[in-house]
């Protein structure tokens, strides 16, 4: 039977992975913080192991004695991704585990260099770590999830407005998967030995922005109408902008991710779903037609302008 460490287990997209390899029976160690242990599910073959990723190699080293495969899912800056992925990984070198999985799940950020976009950074620069390792690296990469593409963050729809807004003409087809699908994946992904050293690529379904809002409209029952806010070099324009006043980078880190989607340098390249067939992505349209209805409630709480909220 494997045995995988799940770093970061108690998120959104490791809580799942762990679900995930749980039911293709693999035995899970769940690396979690003891402030989170709470959070894990009980299952007779879910072991919960607390560590932090800030604790170094020495002290991790135990938690990764006997496992073949680590998946990090982990979420954070450069403390978590480049240093915490780091001491992990040198715990794995010395438990001599054979693979590991760090925390990409995004689109294909090995297309485009550094200084596009602050998160790929961090990821490229833990990803040089495997050159010199004895454990392979496998790299999972889906596009974007929905769930994210379709918030207020990345400004694509806007309720309230009526909106679909889009930059670049809108016809390059772009890479979508479900946080659901992607745990699904790389679950599979995670025990398949073949992956060893591989950037392995995995999709829901590709479709064009102007296929998206299509997909919207038939899903919400009304009319987005499309505001087109410029052409791809506006956007960089725009993300440079942003970059000089931003107070955070969250301020122009989606437009980072739109860039690389709709110029094509992050597309995701020789795609492997064939080798999965038990995983059956979900489509936009019935993600749309789920869990993704919510993104066209219009928020119930919108104050006028100089009108303010009645205390409570
Ligand atoms: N493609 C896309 O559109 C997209 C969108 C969003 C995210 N992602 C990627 O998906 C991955 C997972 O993100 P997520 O949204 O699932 O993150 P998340 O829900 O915020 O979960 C982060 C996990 O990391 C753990 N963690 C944080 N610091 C840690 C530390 N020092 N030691 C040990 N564990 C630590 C957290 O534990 P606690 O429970 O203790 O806090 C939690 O389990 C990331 O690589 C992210 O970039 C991709």
């Amino acid at each position: 039977m494997t045995t995988v460490l799940v770093a970061g287990a108690t998120g959104s997209v490791g809580s799942l992975i762990v679900k995930n390899l749980l039911e293709r029976g693999a035995d899970v160690r769940a690396l979690v913080r003891g402030s989170s242990k709470h959070k894990l599910p009980t299952h007779p073959r879910l072991t919960p192991y607390v560590g932090d990723l800030t604790d170094g190699a020495a002290a991790l080293q135990p938690h990764v004695n006997g496992v073949d495969v680590v998946v990090s899912a982990v979420q954070g800056g450069p403390e978590i991704i480049i240093d915490g992925q780091r001491e992990l990984l040198r715990a794995a070198e010395r438990a001599g585990v054979h693979r590991m999985i760090p925390s990409d799940f995004s689109i294909n950020l090995y297309g485009y260099g550094y200084g596009v976009n602050v998160l790929s950074d961090l990821r490229r620069t833990f990803t040089d770590e495997f050159d010199s390792s004895t454990v392979a690296r496998t790299s999972v990469s889906i596009g974007a999830f929905p769930e994210y593409l379709l918030a207020d963050v990345h400004e694509i729809l806007d309720p309230m407005a009526g909106t679909f807004s889009i930059w670049g003409d809108g016809t390059r087809p772009i890479d979508i998967t479900t946080i659901p699908d992607t745990a699904a994946y790389t679950a599979a992904i995670a025990l398949d030995p073949g992956t060893a050293g591989r950037e392995v690529h995995v999709v829901g379904q590709q479709l064009s922005m102007l296929e998206l809002r299509n997909e919207v409209e038939t899903a919400s029952g009304r009319r987005w109408n499309l505001v087109r806010k410029g052409t791809l070099r506006d956007l960089r324009a725009e993300i440079a902008r942003r970059q000089f006043t931003a107070s955070s980078m969250f301020e122009y880190l989606a437009l980072q991710y739109q860039i690389a989607m709709f110029d094509g340098t992050a597309s995701l390249r020789d795609v492997r779903n064939a080798d999965y067939p038990d995983v059956l992505p979900t489509s936009v349209a019935a993600y749309l037609a789920g869990s993704g209805a919510a993104h066209f409630a219009v928020p119930e709480t919108n104050w006028r302008q100089n009108e303010w909220p009645t205390a409570v």
